[in-house]
């Protein structure tokens, strides 16, 4: 463990917690990827520094998928926490506790939370009016009530917006509302609600808000919020419900994004017990350790006006800063199922090399809110161009000439000339620490660069190749490698940070125990060094390639099944999210029995024909034959395919569905299509065996 210098700091880092119904994918990975470079760095300046994290176990998605999987909600979080700590492993990123909130440290801190708020009369109860299920017997979040948009008439559309014209509304002004769990027409049912009174804390949090705790862009963000006025924030939810039930309520339940924030806590508690660190030093109002959470910018209202409120009101320390970052999308696109790019943490461990993409994300990540790109081509391109080109490159042109020549040791003196270069180059170090630490990494990574050529001209310079061939130049040639052996020692310790598998494999090369930011000052001389390993190889393009390959087959296997596609969170189809997209599934309608399944007359259909229907945003009018006559229908996926993509290509149809007349014909059928809306649907497509007409059994 490095050791902690005289200026040691005890932070506490956090990521935000992801749902534990989904896997992780690339998204996701930017802020887990940017917090952990970040921890590492604190941590090799000898900092004390302890980052945290969990699952984000509550809620009723988390609720309603187990039940669609006919699971306990226990089992469902159990296996999801496995699934992405072993995604996280396998990027490397490394928690010192990963926990859940669903756990008994959770539970205690948030009933204690709660407690304190209400004594100091933050919390209000007032009866609100709600859509409820009743054939679920549950009230329904807005995400769970489809209908018709009031504004533009737009069918299948969320309780809180609209896709098609992008109003906002309340789940009561949908026309033809229906209960996206059961499919029941909801009922207006009053409920008492518990409120945290954020308007008690406006004075305090424009004071915090403005004291340096949050970017520029957030702070503007949140100047808007306080001129439309702060309101009560309702916490509670009724039975049934996955959480923690509200201390002194009967049948209601925290919110999930009430114990959320408090499972940063637990898991730090969590993380006390297993290294007997203080809690309270970390958490009591006049703590002088540093505390900073890393979220993605959707969640800044919480992170950044609730939860700041909440200590304060509980009497505990408020963050020092909240660094918000931006979205990923791939190629310049919100990341896309059909196109490949939605990419999970487990698809890119089956093809690629995690410390790529650490690399990559860390040449394009700032202290901004901006979203980053990761584009496919520049990716091969640069990492192989500066990890493999320019950095690695240094050691395996050194190595060979230092172990068969000089038995593996470095060069015990060296010339003023040679001096000057290497104080020139760790000069550097405190300019790329002082980036590190504002978490410009994409400048730092360019200033590395910018070393690693400088290392390379001196080996072109110095050439030892040459000296190797020629009489008695063997101690230029030891100052040559040996200088180039330290360069190297230089720049695989500044990427440390970024790159932990390959500056972990150079520790065993260069026989060293650890990287120490304060050793880089220090050249190693005359010391041994071991046989050269190739410590990364290249990326090629055909690895990309199948990684985008198999995630198409993987997004079409894991469609759900019911025809119309509709829907699951919409989160995952509308924005390539860094922190939470949702890939959650639609949870499965009700029975029905053998005889009703039996009736439905699936047939193989080719697609003879597409046309937009131009008035209507999401329809494609598509001509059908299914052997022996054709049918019209009337489709809605637009969204997702071009009408000349889809001639001469097979389907399946429901050709026994009563025609319905539309605005625009007559539709005589259906064809079947899954995925989660958007340009994430994919018609059934048949192998090219099946012949129109055909009965699908
Ligand atoms: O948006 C999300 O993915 C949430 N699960 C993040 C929670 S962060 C924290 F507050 F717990
Ligand atoms: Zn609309």
């Amino acid at each position: 463990m490095p050791q902690a210098n005289s200026d040691s700091r005890k932070i506490l880092i956090t990521s935000a917690l992801p749902y534990a119904n989904g896997p992780i994918h690339l998204g996701h990975l930017v802020e887990y990827i940017q917090t952990d470079i970040w921890s590492r760095f604190q941590k090799m300046r000898g900092h004390e520094c302890h980052y945290v994290c969990a699952d984000d176990a509550h809620g009723t998605p988390i609720m309603l998928r187990a039940q669609a999987e006919g699971i306990t909600p226990e089992t469902l979080i159990a296996r999801v926490s496995e699934e992405h700590q072993k995604d996280f492993a396998g990027f490397n990123i490394g928690f010192d506790h990963y926990h859940s909130t669903h756990s008994e440290e959770n539970k205690a801190l948030s009933a204690q939370i709660y407690n304190r708020l209400k004594a100091a009369g933050h919390i209000t109860r007032k009866t609100i009016s709600q859509y409820y299920d009743p054939e679920k017997e549950m009230f329904l979040p807005d995400r769970f009530v489809i209908g018709t948009c009031p504004k533009c008439k737009a069918e299948d559309q969320y309780g809180d917006n609209c896709e098609a014209c992008g109003a906002t509304y309340s789940p009561t002004e949908l026309i033809n509302p229906k209960s996206a769990v059961s499919g029941a027409t909801p009922v207006e049912k009053d409920s008492d609600h518990l409120f945290f009174e954020l308007s008690q804390f406006e004075d305090m949090l424009k004071e915090w808000t403005h004291q340096g705790h949050l970017q520029p862009q957030i702070t503007n963000k949140l100047n808007e919020w306080f001129e439309a006025g702060l309101r009560g924030w309702d916490i509670s939810r009724d039975a049934p419900y996955f959480g923690f039930e509200i201390p002194g309520e009967t049948n209601k339940y925290f919110y999930v994004w009430l114990d959320a924030p408090v499972g940063y806590m637990a898991s730090f508690q969590a993380l006390c017990e297993k290294k007997n660190l203080s809690f309270d030093e970390f958490w009591a109002k006049d703590s002088i350790t540093e505390l900073y959470h890393f979220i993605g910018k959707d969640i800044i209202n919480f992170h950044a006006l609730f939860w700041p409120a909440m200590l304060s009101g509980a009497d505990y320390r408020t963050p020092d800063a909240i660094f918000a970052h931006g979205f990923l999308t791939v190629d310049g696109k919100k990341m896309s199922k059909s196109r490949g790019t939605f990419i999970m943490a487990k698809s890119y461990l089956t093809h690629l090399n995690p410390e790529y993409l650490r690399y990559y994300f860390a040449t394009k990540l700032n202290s901004g809110i901006d979203d980053l790109d990761l584009n496919l081509e520049d990716f091969v391109q640069r990492v192989n161009s500066d990890l493999v080109g320019k950095v690695i490159n240094i050691a395996s042109r050194c190595a060979g000439f230092v172990v068969k020549k000089f038995d593996g040791k470095l060069a015990d003196s060296w010339s003023d000339k040679a001096q000057a270069l290497y104080s020139e180059v760790v000069t550097e170090a405190d300019n790329i620490a002082s980036l590190y630490e504002k978490r410009e990494f994409g400048h730092a990574m360019r200033d590395i660069m910018a070393l690693a050529d400088k290392a390379n001209e001196y080996i072109d310079e110095t050439a030892p190749w040459v000296l190797a061939k020629a009489e008695g130049k063997e101690a230029e040639l030891h100052e040559s490698v040996s200088m180039g052996i330290n360069l190297f020692r230089v720049l695989i310790s500044l990427l440390s940070p970024v790159l932990p598998t390959t500056s972990e494999k150079a520790l065993s090369f260069l026989q060293l125990d650890a990287y120490r930011w304060d050793d880089i000052q220090t050249p190693l001389m005359g010391h041994t060094i071991a046989k050269f390993k190739p410590l990364m190889t290249r990326v090629e393009m055909e690895a990309v390639e199948k990684m985008v390959e198999s995630s198409k087959a993987d997004a079409k296997s894991a469609m759900p099944s019911t025809p119309d596609g509709k829907k699951g969170d919409k989160k995952s189809t509308t924005k390539s999210k860094a922190s939470n997209v949702s890939t959650e599934l639609e949870p499965i309608a009700d029975e029905i029995s053998f005889e009703d399944f039996a009736k439905i007359d699936f047939r193989i259909a080719k697609i003879v024909k597409a046309e937009a229907v131009p008035e209507a945003n999401k329809l494609l009018k598509l001509t059908l034959d299914i052997g022996e006559h054709e049918k019209q229908v009337f489709a809605g996926i637009k969204s997702a395919y071009q009408p000349d993509e889809l001639e001469g290509k097979l389907t399946v149809m429901v050709a026994n569905l009563a025609p319905r007349k539309m605005r625009f014909g007559l539709s005589e059928g259906m064809v079947l299509a899954a995925g989660p809306g958007g340009e994430d649907l994919f018609l059934l497509n048949p192998d090219d065996g099946a012949k129109p007409g055909m009965r699908v059994k």
